[in-house]
């Protein structure tokens, strides 16, 4: 696993696609998890970016009639403009047709092609070519003909070209996963790239001559570099692998590389081969999630079902968006999204949940006690809402780093359901009306409050906007961005007297 530094990725994008909300269900899993690693107080290093070489994208730029370069550079602020609308804090967004990349990937070749085991070689290779995966299939693998991934008529291609030697990584391949058994998650993927390397291994080509967008191989530049071999590299480059040594130990191997199923084979057969063969290690985890369905498909701009994320953006938010993804589908499994399933959520846990919890605690602050926190008087006045924040704490964890996300979200849940039901059962506005329970009225209310402070900060991973709204009604003085678990979240933070202020409802009630 990384050195120092949590090491994540999302797989970088087709920019010629146009963003759906598939794209967005890796990115924002990443950003929960990045986020709740920086939480914990760890360094982190978020990548994602786009994959701008290869014959689908020199196609599009002739379609367009334009230059690849100017085209690549015309669609990128599309992808940025949707990462920054749900809140995804990269680290780094790498191009591949940036400088940098290109001295990763040259660097790389030449790691591969010199380490005295012959295993890049000149042959000529004759198959079936699907121009959107950017991969070549055998018959057999075809549906009807057509592409099993994208359904469309695959091309007749022969070339001469570069071969890397991956046939002879099976066992390596094989041992590297048998010592590390969640080298690949969830199990049922792990046990479909055990097969396929039991299966027997090809030696896949690196190069192409049939096209020029690309980056020119080092030692014979009538090829470029095959866009797999260039993007895979993408993960090396963007932690100093050709510029930044130092940097480059602390950071690699990368903890996780997320994605979705169907770019698992190039990343848990391929990828590890071609890092073992320039002498590197491995990842140190591939984690393959769902697919979004629609109509039981996976969404795609090729098959048109794509919805773009500010469709849904506009409409609940970037914090009830990234929430639902999250807490509706299993992690690893596919799921489909619906606006009726959206709003039932948005209304129930978010509006309803959480939401109302606050608004009727600062509504108390302010009607009993002038907006301050008062000074709990009576011990164990918070029941067991202090051991339940507790359990929950740890149960978080546990299932963050696991990146059981579903799971992770319904146990913070339990917090919310656990401080609304507590209100109902102290009735602090019947206790208020009489005078001589005014410290159980504090003590009610003060514990409502720090549940409140433990929220904000527990939920900003998932949810930083509304995390840094309910910390500012709050009225919390140091950074939400500074609070760390678990000191932060250890029950009695809050300070009697911090002057809290009842804003705008966290989320609206959305019609149906
Ligand atoms: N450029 C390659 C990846 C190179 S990584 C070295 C690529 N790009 S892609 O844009 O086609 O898809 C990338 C990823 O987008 C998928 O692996 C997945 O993480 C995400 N998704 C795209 N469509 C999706 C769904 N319908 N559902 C879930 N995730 C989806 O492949």
């Amino acid at each position: 696993m990384g050195r120092d530094v949590f090491y994540i990725t999302t797989p970088i994008y087709y920019p010629n696609d146009v963003p759906h909300i598939g794209h967005a269900y890796t990115s924002v899993a990443a950003d929960f998890i990045a986020r709740y690693h920086r939480l914990r107080g760890e360094e982190v290093f978020h990548l994602t970016g786009v994959d701008e070489h290869g014959l689908k994208l020199q196609r599009a730029a002739e379609a367009a009639g334009m230059d690849p370069q100017a085209w690549v550079d015309s669609v990128d602020p599309e992808w940025r403009e949707v990462w920054a609308r749900l809140d995804i804090a990269y680290d780094d967004y790498i191009r591949t047709t940036e400088p940098r990349h290109h001295a990763a990937v040259a660097k790389l070749l030449g790691a591969v092609r010199g380490n005295g085991r012959d295993d890049i070689y000149l042959g000529t290779y004759e198959g079936l070519y699907c121009v959107s995966c950017e991969a070549y299939y055998v018959e057999d693998d075809l549906v009807d003909g057509n592409c099993p991934i994208h359904d469309r008529p695959v091309e007749l291609m022969r070339e001469e070209n570069y071969f890397f030697r991956l046939s002879a990584y099976a066992g390596r391949l094989l041992e590297h996963y048998e010592a590390n058994p969640h080298a690949v998650q969830p199990d049922t993927r792990r046990n479909e790239v055990l097969s396929l390397i039991r299966g027997g291994l090809q030696d896949f080509s690196i190069s192409r001559t049939s096209f020029d967008w690309g980056i020119p191989l080092p030692w014979d530049p009538t090829h470029v570099c095959y866009v797999w071999f260039d993007a895979l590299t993408n993960y090396l480059t963007a932690a100093g692998y050709a510029d930044d040594p130092e940097r480059f130990g602390r950071i690699w191997p990368a903890n996780v590389h997320l994605m979705a199923k169907e770019i698992v084979r190039f990343h848990a057969v391929y990828w590890p081969a071609m890092l073992m063969a320039a002498g590197l290690e491995p990842p140190g985890q591939v984690w393959v999630h769902g697919y979004l369905l629609v109509g039981g498909e996976k969404m795609s701009k090729t098959k048109l079902t794509g919805i773009h994320p500010s469709q849904l953006t506009d409409h609940f938010g970037a914090d009830s968006y990234r929430y639902y993804f999250m807490r509706e589908i299993s992690f690893g499994q596919d799921g489909s999204f619906s606006w009726e399933s959206m709003t039932e959520r948005h209304n129930a846990d978010l509006a309803n949940g959480l939401g109302n919890l606050a608004s009727r605690v600062l509504a108390m602050l302010g009607s009993y006690f002038e907006g301050r926190v008062p000074e709990p008087v009576i011990d164990g006045a918070g029941a067991d809402l202090p051991v339940v924040v507790a359990d929950v704490v740890r149960r978080y964890d546990e299932h963050m780093l696991a990146l059981r996300l579903q799971q992770a979200l319904a146990a913070l849940w339990e917090i919310v359901a656990r401080a609304n039901r507590y209100l109902v059962e102290k009735e602090p506005w019947k206790v208020a009306k009489d005078g001589a329970r005014r410290g159980e009225l504090a003590s009610v209310l003060y514990a409502s409050a720090e549940t409140l402070r433990i929220l904000a900060i527990l939920i900003r991973p998932i949810m930083p906007g509304a995390a840094e709204r309910l910390w500012g009604q709050l009225g919390l003085e140091p950074p939400l961005a500074s609070q760390r678990v678990p000191e932060a979240v250890a029950w009695g933070g809050l300070t009697p007297g911090t002057k809290t202020a009842k804003g705008d409802a966290l989320f609206p009630r959305l019609e149906s």
